[in-house]
């Protein structure tokens, strides 16, 4: 890419064979073949057609050559205060190289100038060059050492109100390579649901309908909120979390109505990830409803996933702690495609969040002994480590403002803390579990 820049000049052109004009809505037709062909183009234009015609219907200058009835060039610019922006000098093949890209070029300047513009840049490929030859005719000059940095984000403008009114929210990239361990889990969900979404296309090709609905079962603080996070992050689609109670208002009539219009909202986005955390608030069992989930909540649901499922690059993630309160017919395959078990992290799964939560606490003790570490902990949950590695760091903190003692922890003081902390698991919680995988799991 160059760019060029000049300042306002005017000369007169005389015109002979060619007619400059303003742009008229009816050149639109003649005038898209020129800005989409890369030969008269430029294969890496900074401005692709689309945005030229957006910038054209928002009454922005833009000029065109006719020789007799055909249109040959076409000139458009961008203006922002007074600085313009030239999005793309256009000319046909047979056109080129005869004065015509000069003229259109004046003439786009002539109206700059009148509008205020004293300044005028233009970036597009070195491949482009009809617009440089026009350039340096005309007196730009080549801004050398400039380079190009773009990003395409992935939310479309379109998107970001609805997301604002539903909550939802782009998250950084590297939450999914944040989760420590569990591989067989994220193995699995890398597997079936990451990378079949993630490359539509040939799993299309092959057959392979990517999911559309899974559900993440597993005691409290396993991480199903952060697997579902993770996905959206790996996707790059953005994050739409529901909470239930939230939604419910005064009745569940409110929830019934909330989620069809919530979903109604989130259907119109391009791509995303929705997330309800304690789903079986709104899809409990018939005998185990609670107030919120009587009514119909759960009828309403069963109604908002088929057309949710309908469209492509989407994704509804539902987290339980209690898979076997959940309305058998919620679960039904078509609904969900994958109903996957968060399970407590094996010792290697323990040992590598301990590391992740340990390696920002300094420690004397070269050597911590994390095998005493992984064992201390073998009913804890991520959740329980990330806080028993917080109170580590927290002792570690008053020991050295209060005591002045070292800024470091040591195996003892960790073991200490492991002692302090009440694991969320229990031998009755996972045995439970164990048994919620042979019932209900489905991978
Ligand atoms: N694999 C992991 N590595 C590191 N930290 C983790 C991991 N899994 C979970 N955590 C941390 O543990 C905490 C609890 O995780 P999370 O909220 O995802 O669990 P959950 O299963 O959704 O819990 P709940 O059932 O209570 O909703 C979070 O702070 C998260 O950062
Ligand atoms: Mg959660």
């Amino acid at each position: 890419m160059w760019a060029y820049s000049v300042a306002c000049a005017w000369e007169v052109v005389v015109v002979t064979s060619w007619r400059i004009r303003d742009f008229h809505d009816d050149d639109l037709d003649m005038a898209i073949p020129l800005w989409g062909d890369p030969t008269t183009a430029g294969a890496a234009a900074a401005f692709g057609p689309s945005e030229i015609i957006a910038a054209i219907r928002a009454g922005q200058p833009a000029v065109v050559a006719f020789v007799g009835s055909e249109l040959v060039g076409s000139a458009v610019a961008m203006v922002d205060r007074d600085h313009a922006w030239i999005m793309r000098i256009s000319l046909a093949g047979s056109w080129r190289k005869q004065g015509v890209g000069s003229a259109l070029l004046e003439t786009l300047e002539n109206r700059l100038v009148t509008q205020g513009v004293r300044r005028i840049s233009c970036l597009f490929a070195d491949s482009e060059e009809v617009g440089a030859a026009a350039l340096e005719h005309r007196g730009f000059n080549v801004r050398q050492g400039l380079l190009l940095y773009e990003k395409v984000e992935s939310v479309a403008t379109s998107d970001i109100g609805i997301l604002s009114e539903v909550g939802g929210r782009m998250l950084g990239s590297g939450l999914w390579e944040e989760l420590g361990g569990m591989v067989r889990e994220k193995e699995l969900i890398e597997r079936r649901v990451i990378l079949p979404l993630a490359n539509e296309e040939l799993a299309g090709r092959v057959g392979l309908f990517p999911p559309r609905g899974i559900m993440l079962f597993g005691p409290p603080g396993t991480g199903k909120t952060s697997f579902a996070k993770g996905v959206a992050s790996r996707l790059g689609w953005p994050f739409v979390e529901l909470f239930p109670s939230r939604l419910a208002g005064e009745s569940s009539a409110g929830l019934a109505s909330a989620l069809r219009e919530t979903f109604g909202l989130v259907g119109e986005l391009d791509q995303v990830v929705v997330f309800i955390d304690e789903v079986e608030e709104i899809a409990s069992a018939r005998e185990q409803r609670t107030l919120s989930a009587a009514h119909g909540v759960t009828n309403e649901m069963l109604k908002l996933i088929p057309s949710f499922r309908e469209k492509d690059r989407r994704l509804l993630v539902c987290a339980t702690n209690s898979v076997r309160a959940i309305d058998s017919a919620f679960l039904r395959h078509g609904r969900f495609d994958y109903v996957i078990p968060v399970g407590p992290p094996d010792p290697d799964a323990r040992r590598a969040i301990w590391i992740r939560y340990l390696s920002s606490i300094p420690s004397d003790d070269i050597d911590l002994d994390l095998d005493a570490i992984v064992s201390a902990s073998s009913l804890f949950t991520p959740a329980d480590i990330e806080f028993a590695a917080r109170r580590a760091a927290q002792a570690v903190f008053e020991e050295a403002l209060l005591e002045k003692g070292a800024e470091s922890a040591t195996t003892e003081l960790i073991l200490n803390c492991i002692h302090d902390t009440r694991p969320t698991l229990s031998p009755r919680i996972i045995e439970e579990f164990q048994q919620d995988i042979e019932d209900f799991a489905r991978v």
